[in-house]
């Protein structure tokens, strides 16, 4: 199916300068599960300066987050992770046309499943925030394992991150956020700071309570599965509360009354939707 985001204009990638297709990286090694860093690659090294702090975004669409954002913060690098071709290509298209007196040489954009790439490829410790916004609702119970949070990822994000570092998440869907919640509360403490933009609850609770009616959250609990065997391992070698869980702060490139910015977010506020948000920040 083709969205017809080019308008009938041929879209250019720009492999090897902007885009990176699945097919540029190595095949796994045949004993990646006996020795797991034998598959990773280092994306920091995608860029002109592999030392500057390193931010990846899971789903970019259209790539407008990072197109704001990346001006904004010219020492950081950003990948964006798109395994839809069709929306890789077009946000990799207005990164290289954007590409102006040395403007957004920070951004790259990847194809390719973000969930399979932070679990075999990224090696520890290598990022300082990863971007989740809008992520697709999968509403279908048979289609929950689809949806991005799952514990095997917020294992995967917590390795992935330097200490310190966060997972900021925003959404419109109520489902998705109740399910996200019943997943962080499985690895978050009590510790709390408010509640998230558009929520009205009372600002006395703690923990994920304070971001969620506490009964929509206890509704999520049973649709989400048990945590995996190889998962339970990973954690129980984690700190007891591996992440704190914190209100959302908006990113300069948010303009007036956005969250983010991106280009779901402006679609739906346009239809009056409210929106959840807040961010896990690995402890140090
Ligand atoms: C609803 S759109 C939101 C796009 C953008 N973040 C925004 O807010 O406008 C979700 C995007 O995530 C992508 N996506 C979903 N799961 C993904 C995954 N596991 N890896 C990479 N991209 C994914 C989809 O293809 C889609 O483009």
């Amino acid at each position: 199916m083709s969205f017809g985001l080019g308008h009938g204009r041929p879209l250019d990638p720009a492999p090897g300068w902007v885009g990176v297709s699945e097919e540029e990286l190595p095949p796994l090694p045949d004993d990646i599960l006996s020795d797991p860093r034998s598959g990773w690659i280092d994306p920091r090294n995608w860029f002109p300066d592999p030392r500057r702090p390193f931010e990846l975004e899971i789903g970019s669409g259209k790539g407008t987050f990072l197109l704001q954002q990346a001006v904004l913060q010219p020492q950081t690098n950003f990948l964006g992770i798109e395994w839809a071709r069709e929306f890789y290509t077009y946000a990799a298209d207005r990164v290289r046309r954007r590409r102006t007196a040395g403007r957004l040489l920070n951004v790259r954009m990847l194809h390719t499943d973000a969930s399979e790439f932070l679990h075999w490829r990224c090696p520890d410790t290598i990022c300082r925030v990863v971007h989740l916004y809008f992520s697709d609702p999968w509403p279908k119970n048979r289609h929950h394992k689809k949806r991005v949070i799952q514990h095997r990822l917020l294992a995967d994000v917590w390795r992935v991150l330097i200490p310190g570092g966060e997972l900021r998440v925003v959404t419109d869907h109520a489902d998705l956020w109740a399910w996200d919640m019943a997943h962080f509360e499985q690895w978050v403490g009590n510790r709390s700071r408010g509640v998230s933009e558009g929520q009205t609850l009372p600002h006395a609770r703690e923990g994920p309570d304070a971001f969620i009616d506490p009964e929509l959250l206890a509704g999520a609990r049973s649709l989400v599965p048990a945590m995996p065997e190889a998962v339970r391992v990973r954690r129980a070698a984690m700190p007891a509360a591996p992440f704190d869980l914190l209100t959302f702060d908006r990113p300069e490139s948010a303009g007036a009354g956005e969250l983010v910015g991106t280009n779901f977010e402006r679609k739906f506020r346009e239809e009056g939707r409210a929106f959840h948000a807040c961010t896990l920040r690995k402890r140090v």
